[in-house]
């Protein structure tokens, strides 16, 4: 038997153009410019993150993966009739790892809900996981998890899964708006996975986010393409260089694109300029690393008393279990 119904559905124009471009430009000309993380994710980004997941210094995927393989036995989780939520789901390889661990008849029972910014990423995951599995449902939800979780389907007996660390991407504020946010969507009895990465030794986390195959630097960069696109603007990858550090005091890995001339920027359509001095730099990413008292900070914006988490035999990985 085969998964029954397909389907892909894609929110992101009811946010709009205008306000991508408002949040560039606030990014641009705010005294530390930054750019947000989410515009890293074009398809050629969502191929770059790929790749990274592959690296030998990039410890998180495949420590999380270790957790996942045995997760829905080790934490009995029964899946009859379940609907997967997943946030910011990116390539299939996580969920494929947490299927393959459900027995074929109780499969057909299940609805799977990919939820991610990049189109590409939903559709070659739905077309990945159509070949592999027979559920019930699957349907692709193109969204941005941060303003549109009301897009989200209002099944019975919902498991969010929300992996990578990805909450780790957001500032303390953001983390807190969006499991308010989230924790709002849940109703009683609904379950959350989530994946958060555990601070550790400095030179371990700063190899992962500056690879010798440079791989993180490529990623990091081609978000300028990302603005290029949606400003109109001409940055040149070449006038910068990427670099990723341990800001011990936050507990975060922060990367920054770090200006290699002076230059002055045109934004299209917009009567003003940018202007970037030699040394200065664009922050683009922060990835926090967690420790038990901030992931009980984030069960408390989340509101959820009662939770569990499943460790690799390192503690490098975390997964957040918890009940609505
Ligand atoms: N869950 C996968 C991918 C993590 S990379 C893993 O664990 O490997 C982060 C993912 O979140 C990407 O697929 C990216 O496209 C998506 N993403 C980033 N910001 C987003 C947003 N605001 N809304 C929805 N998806 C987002
Ligand atoms: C998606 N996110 C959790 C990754 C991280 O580790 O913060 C993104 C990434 N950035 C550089 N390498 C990987």
């Amino acid at each position: 038997m085969m998964t029954e119904h397909i389907t892909i559905e894609n929110y992101l124009p009811q946010i709009g153009e205008n306000r991508m471009r408002d949040e560039i430009m606030a990014g641009l000309t705010a005294r530390q410019k930054y750019i947000l993380p989410k515009y890293f994710y074009d398809t050629v980004g969502s191929e770059l993150f790929e790749e990274i997941t592959a690296l030998e210094e990039y410890y998180p995927t495949r420590t999380e993966k270790q957790i996942l393989s045995t997760i829905i036995s080790d934490l009995q989780l029964d899946m009859e009739n379940k609907s997967i939520i997943e946030l910011g789901s990116g390539d299939p390889s996580k969920i494929t790892l947490l299927l393959k661990q459900i027995p074929y008849p109780i499969l057909q029972t299940i609805n799977y809900y990919p939820v991610d910014i990049c189109e590409s990423e939903i559709i070659k995951s739905v077309d990945s996981l159509t070949q592999e599995f027979s559920l019930r449902n699957i349907c692709g939800i193109v969204a941005d998890f941060h303003h549109q979780l009301h897009c989200i389907p209002k099944d019975n007996c919902r498991l969010f899964c929300f992996f990578g660390s990805t909450i780790g991407n957001f500032s303390m504020e953001e983390a807190q708006r969006f499991l308010n946010n989230l924790s709002a969507v849940m109703n009683p009895g609904d379950q959350l996975l989530l994946g958060v990465d555990i601070v550790k030794d400095i030179s371990i986390l700063e190899r992962a986010y500056n690879d010798s195959k440079e791989v993180t630097a490529r990623f990091n960069l081609n978000i300028l393409n990302a603005v290029n696109r949606i400003m109109g603007t001409n940055f040149s990858l070449d006038d910068f260089y990427h670099k990723a550090h341990f800001n011990k005091e936050l507990s975060r890995i922060e990367m920054h694109l770090y200006a290699l001339r002076d230059m002055v920027i045109a934004i299209e359509d917009a009567d003003c300029f940018i202007e970037i001095k030699k040394g200065e730099t664009i922050h683009t990413e922060n990835s926090h690393k967690f420790t038990p008292e901030r992931i009980q900070q984030l069960c408390d914006w989340g509101g959820f008393s009662n939770y569990r988490i499943s460790h690799d035999p390192r503690k490098w990985f975390g997964i957040v279990y918890a009940t609505k």
